[in-house]
């Protein structure tokens, strides 16, 4: 039984906002052919940390998103590399040369590309899954790490922990700051993640519905119908992923309802799926990635609106569990 009483309330400093020397501890989440420099620069500009998507670019396409992002804000910005992708050297390369300032790295092994990143004075986070690999993004001299639950959009974890267990596991076994993402789209789910132990919260499906995402129309209106029970977490074979359910949902669940190998799902992935459903809007044949909270999504809002929303939101949350009696 833990005897609470010893433990001392003390006030501190939000290591999340000094760490990135921002406003409030509220990061938009890299996001393939979604978060470009109009994204990234409106959340800096609100007061966040927006990060560029760098996983559906190829260098040159980076190289002209951080010049704008640079131009359109003077706040810092950051960049996000899933590091399974190609080329990741040349986009490293460039993010250094550009003397970018924070870097957030998923879907790859955190030694590779850490210290290099933190000899040129970058600020590195990774993203997990689990506990034991946030221990090891730790020993590999991370500044923080990006818990991601199960309900997240996008590429996951095959252990499937939701945020809410996820998050004490991670703050348990690390001591550097811990970001929590996976189903927050408000100031309420915020104030959760912080009562978990998170100091900061990465947000993504909620920023695709903004007029400044990259994404296609079509997929934001989709985001804004989709329901309960609408996204699955699928592909677990090959690269787990939690998209909307559509045809070519139907098509990957009947392959691995037949057993499915991973080359046989590789084929049907093909090339371009992402792109396909996204950006160009094919809904029916595309990847459409987005995660659980996409159900409590219902307009598309400026992203410096949402990030004030949540901020207030967040702070009504703090008082009114403080001012509740028993
Ligand atoms: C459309 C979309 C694209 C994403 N692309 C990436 C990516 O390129 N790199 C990455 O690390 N995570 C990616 N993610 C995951 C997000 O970074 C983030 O962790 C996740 O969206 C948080 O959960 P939420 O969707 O419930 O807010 C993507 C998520 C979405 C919805």
């Amino acid at each position: 039984m833990i005897e609470l009483q010893k433990y001392p309330i003390f006030t501190y400093m939000n290591p999340v906002t000094q760490l990135f020397h921002i406003q409030y501890p509220i990061i938009q989440a890299g996001m393939i052919w979604a978060s470009g420099w109009r994204l990234a620069s409106a959340v800096s500009n609100a007061g966040g940390l927006g990060l560029i998507g760098a996983g559906s670019m190829y260098p040159d396409v980076l190289q002209e998103h951080i010049v704008k992002c640079k131009q359109a804000t003077s706040k810092p910005f950051g960049v996000n590399i899933p590091l399974l992708y190609p080329g990741v050297d040349r986009l490293i390369d460039i993010i250094i040369r550009e003397e970018v300032p924070v870097v957030f790295t998923s879907a790859g092994n955190p030694k590779t590309w850490t210290p290099a990143l933190k000899a040129a004075g970058i600020k590195v986070v990774h993203v997990v899954s689990s506990a034991s690999f946030a221990k090891k993004s730790e020993a590999a001299g991370v500044d923080a790490v990006v818990a991601e639950g199960f309900e997240a959009g996008g590429h996951n974890g095959r252990e499937e922990t939701t945020t809410l267990v996820l998050i004490p596991a991670v703050c348990e076994q690390v001591n550097i700051p811990v970001i929590a993402a996976g189903g927050i789209a408000s100031g309420k789910s915020m104030a959760a993640a912080f009562a978990l132990g998170a100091t900061g919260v990465q947000i993504g499906s909620r920023f695709v519905a903004t007029p400044e995402a990259s994404s296609h129309p079509l997929f934001k209106q989709a985001i804004l119908d989709a329901g309960e029970g609408d996204t699955a977490l699928t592909m677990k074979k090959l690269t787990p992923v939690r998209l909307l359910k559509n045809h070519f949902y139907e098509a990957v669940k009947a392959a691995e309802d037949n057993g499915a190998d991973k080359e046989t799902l590789a084929t049907l992935l093909g090339r371009a799926r992402a792109k396909t459903g996204m950006f160009e809007g094919h809904l029916a044949e595309g990847e459409l990635e987005i995660g659980q909270v996409s159900a409590l999504i219902n307009a598309i809002q400026p992203a410096a609106e949402i990030v004030a929303e949540i901020w207030a939101e967040f702070e009504f949350t703090r008082k009114m569990l403080s001012a509740l009696k028993f």
